[in-house]
């Protein structure tokens, strides 16, 4: 699972250089109506989706554009501006969750729009949504958002109060348009859902269980990626690598990894989030083997603890956890490594604090998530004892920063004097530099005495280094 992150929703309606059609689709009423979609009610009235949280939410609202512009509905510049204001929201921890009841705020006594909650929120509070804001007239959870269109339908045909908030779909949600607000990096979901049951987690309840979607379809869209421009592509999951090919081919993770790096045109492969349960020695050799498979990995270890490692259910101890980046430290490219840590667990003593600091010690991360631990209504962790003071998981959660601070400082210095190859994903006028990513992971800021750089692949020599960014000359 990853990171939270606001995705500005501006990106949604500004001009999208590199594809500005979607999963190959250009939308425009005869494209739709040519492919036998309808162009219904929905059409001339305009939408805004605000998401808050990780890369599968980010990726959620793309799809839900690509439903509602399939539907006739426009995206709007602003949520001033738009008919339709939707909200994809995010429950992980409870700061996030609050927000959402914020923002909703906001919106109390508004008579001419019409406002939906979904995500992660939208499962977990269901009704209670309407009690509190009564002017909400959507709630959808993510598992349920292949019924959307049926949910839309309801609303344009004057339905008040609709809702979608069923957990038993086998299936997963397929759009015939996604609209991509990312013009460089296109996400792809392969697996929704989590079977996992970490004490401490809602995602199994607000994204339901595991489903893995046919190879053959993840195949399919990434190749219209291709087509439509894109060279990298991020497989998305909560737990990316417990992938199953329900078709008869019945490819695991890894064999998918290899068939989306094989298809022309893709430079890129990333992946997130692995569970190290199912990280197996085959995802380090398909790395080994094909370059456009990214060395990074992201791997949350949550604790260093075993003590706390059982609590959370997290089914590893600390020493498989450390011979699966034995594994990755035995490798023929080097990989990076990214994890997420909790501090403050319920329970959590100074010593499995401290076994946390040594692990981050003994693996050398190149980045981590870290966060204070947060009770979440309904699992279980929230019932139990030993709740550790506020202050006390701020104490740590800084310590644990600046001890981790200094491991990227010392690992990013070492790659100073190197050149390393960067796609060039954003400009900023200010300081006349380009910013990019290395397969790695690694952002790296750089000038250029060229111009028009966006999207392209480019030799950059590192000067100088920080903990959380590289400075580099574009090498010509
Ligand atoms: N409190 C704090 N952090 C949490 N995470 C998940 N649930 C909680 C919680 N209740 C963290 C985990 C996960 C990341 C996305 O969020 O580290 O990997
Ligand atoms: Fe949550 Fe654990 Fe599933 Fe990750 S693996 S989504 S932390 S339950």
């Amino acid at each position: 699972m990853s990171h939270t992150f606001d995705i500005s929703v501006d990106a949604l309606t500004a001009p999208v250089s590199a594809p500005s059609v979607a999963n190959g689709w250009p939308i425009r009423a005869s494209d739709c109506a040519e492919a036998g979609l309808q162009m219904p009610l929905g059409s001339g009235r305009t939408f805004y989706i605000e998401t808050f949280g990780c890369q599968m939410n980010a990726h959620d609202s793309e799809k839900v554009a690509g439903v509602l512009m399939a539907r006739g509905y426009r995206p709007a510049k602003s949520m001033a501006g738009a008919d339709l204001v939707l909200y994809n929201t995010c429950s992980i921890r409870e700061k996030a969750a609050q927000k959402v009841f914020s923002r909703l705020g906001e919106w109390r006594g508004v008579k001419d729009k019409t406002i939906g909650v979904l995500g992660c929120v939208a499962q977990q509070e269901g009704e209670e949504i309407f009690e509190r804001a009564p002017w909400v007239s959507l709630v959808c959870g993510s598992a349920s958002y292949r019924k959307l269109p049926d949910l839309l339908a309801e609303l344009e045909s004057g339905g008040r109060r609709v809702m979608g908030l069923g957990l038993d779909t086998e299936e997963t949600f397929e759009t015939e348009m996604t609209r991509r607000d990312n013009p460089i990096r296109a996400y792809l979901t392969i697996i929704e859902g989590c079977n996992y049951a970490c004490s401490y987690c809602v995602v199994p309840r607000t994204r339901g269980p595991e489903r893995s979607r046919a190879s053959e379809a993840i195949l399919a869209e990434a190749n219209r990626l291709a087509e439509a421009g894109y060279t990298e592509i991020q497989l998305l999951g909560q737990t990316v690598n417990s992938y199953r090919d329900p078709s008869p081919r019945g490819w695991n993770f890894s064999r998918l990894l290899r068939g989306v790096a094989a298809i022309p045109g893709i430079h890129r492969v990333r992946f997130a989030t692995s569970h190290p349960n199912d990280f197996g020695r085959d995802i380090v050799a398909a790395i080994e083997d094909t370059p456009a498979i990214c060395n990074h990995v992201h791997l949350p270890a949550q604790s260093g603890s075993d003590r706390i490692l059982r609590a959370m259910h997290r089914t590893y101890t600390r020493a498989e956890y450390l011979g699966k980046i034995l594994w990755i430290r035995a490798a023929s490219r080097p990989i990076s490594v990214t994890t997420d840590i909790i501090v403050g667990f319920p329970g959590e003593t100074e010593k499995d604090f401290q076994d946390t600091l040594s692990l981050l010690d003994a693996v050398g991360y190149d980045g981590v998530f870290s966060f204070l631990y947060s009770p979440r209504p309904r699992t279980s962790a929230a019932e139990m004892d030993g709740a550790v003071p506020e202050q006390e998981k701020a104490r740590r959660l800084a310590l644990l920063q600046e001890r981790q601070r200094q491991i990227q400082l010392a690992r990013n210095a070492a790659l100073a004097g190197t050149v390393v190859e960067v796609l060039a994903d954003a400009y900023q006028a200010p300081r006349a530099q380009w910013a990019g990513r290395t397969s790695s992971n690694r952002v790296v800021n750089f000038v250029s005495s060229h111009a028009n750089l966006l999207g392209e692949y480019l030799q950059v020599r590192v000067m100088r280094a920080g903990p959380n960014s590289l400075v580099g000359e574009h090498a010509v």
